[in-house]
């Protein structure tokens, strides 16, 4: 496995391989994004892994200075999966010193995430943009676990011609059902007992979903019932695609949750209409 740190090498790499599959990370590797690479390696006959934490996708006031950095095990874990190189920039490499543009983040940010988080997706759509024109991969992996992120990142693909194909990938949670995370690291004991309740939520929601009920406010309602004691963020019922907000089901519809236990900020989301969690 080749650990690369300038985008020259990388592109030095990479000159010869075909079929090559990209999965952007921020590191705290766990076995969410292990699966991502897990699919890449079915599929594809060279794997690049990039570790590197955005600044700019960063609010004041968000956790980039104590977000974990884990490096050394990430590289043991990205070794046993058997991928081919792991891209580790440092920030210079990334960002020049004055630079002018970035990506605007359109329509599709001004719900969910996006609306709490502003200036998030520029920063992440800016850096995916940069990283697909460095590693230029036939495929790239992202989780539903960021269903926002997803959509945005495939959208930009589309607008912009980059013939990347954007592979979704499912969400994968510890054995009580909490989708992993790099943050849960940050969670006590108990709150992340209480954390529990964002799944247990989504999986209720499923359920009255299956027994008939439709109404966007009925079912927003029972989830909110048991989302306790977490402080709830947004809890939406979103068209998949679109991200805008629906009044009734009909055909798959994203339910979307954020909310904090203690000061940590947890995401997760269920596709109704689809089978599993
Ligand atoms: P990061 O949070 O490290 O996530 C990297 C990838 O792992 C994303 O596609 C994310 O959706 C996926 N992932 C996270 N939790 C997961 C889980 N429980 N199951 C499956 N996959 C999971 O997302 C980012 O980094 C950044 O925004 C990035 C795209 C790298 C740009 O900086």
């Amino acid at each position: 496995m080749e650990i690369i740190n300038t985008i020259t090498e990388i592109r030095e790499f990479l000159k010869d391989k075909k079929e090559s599959g990209f999965i952007p990370t921020m590191g705290n590797l766990h076995k969410g994004h292990l699966s991502l690479v897990k699919q890449s390696n079915k599929k594809d006959t060279c794997t690049v892994v990039s570790i590197f934490v955005n600044p700019t996708q960063f609010g004041q006031g968000e956790d980039y200075g104590k977000y974990p950095r884990t490096l050394e095990k990430d590289l043991d874990e990205l070794k046993a999966y058997n991928v081919d190189a792991v891209f580790f920039p440092d920030e210079k490499q990334m960002y020049r010193e004055q630079e002018l543009y970035i990506v605007d983040d359109g329509d599709l940010s001004n719900n969910l995430c996006g609306k709490y988080r502003p200036g998030h997706f520029k920063g992440v759509l800016t850096i995916v943009l940069k990283f697909f024109n460095i590693i230029k991969p036939e495929r790239a992996y992202f989780s539903r676990k960021d269903y926002q992120q997803f959509v945005l990142i495939k959208k930009m693909a589309e607008d912009f011609n980059l013939d990347i194909e954007i592979v979704p990938c499912k969400i994968v949670r510890d054995s009580d059902g909490l989708a992993l995370s790099s943050r849960n690291a940050y969670l006590s004991k108990q709150e992340r007992q209480n954390a529990l309740s964002l799944q247990k939520a989504l999986l209720e929601t499923k359920a009255i979903y299956r027994n008939g009920e439709l109404s966007s406010k009925e079912i927003i309602e029972s989830a909110k019932s048991i989302l306790n004691p977490v402080k709830i963020q947004y809890i939406e019922l979103v068209d998949p695609d679109t991200l805008k907000n629906v009044e009734k089901v009909n055909g798959k519809t994203v339910m979307a949750i954020a909310a904090f236990a203690g000061i940590t900020r947890l995401i997760d989301n269920t596709v109704l209409g689809e089978d599993d969690l």
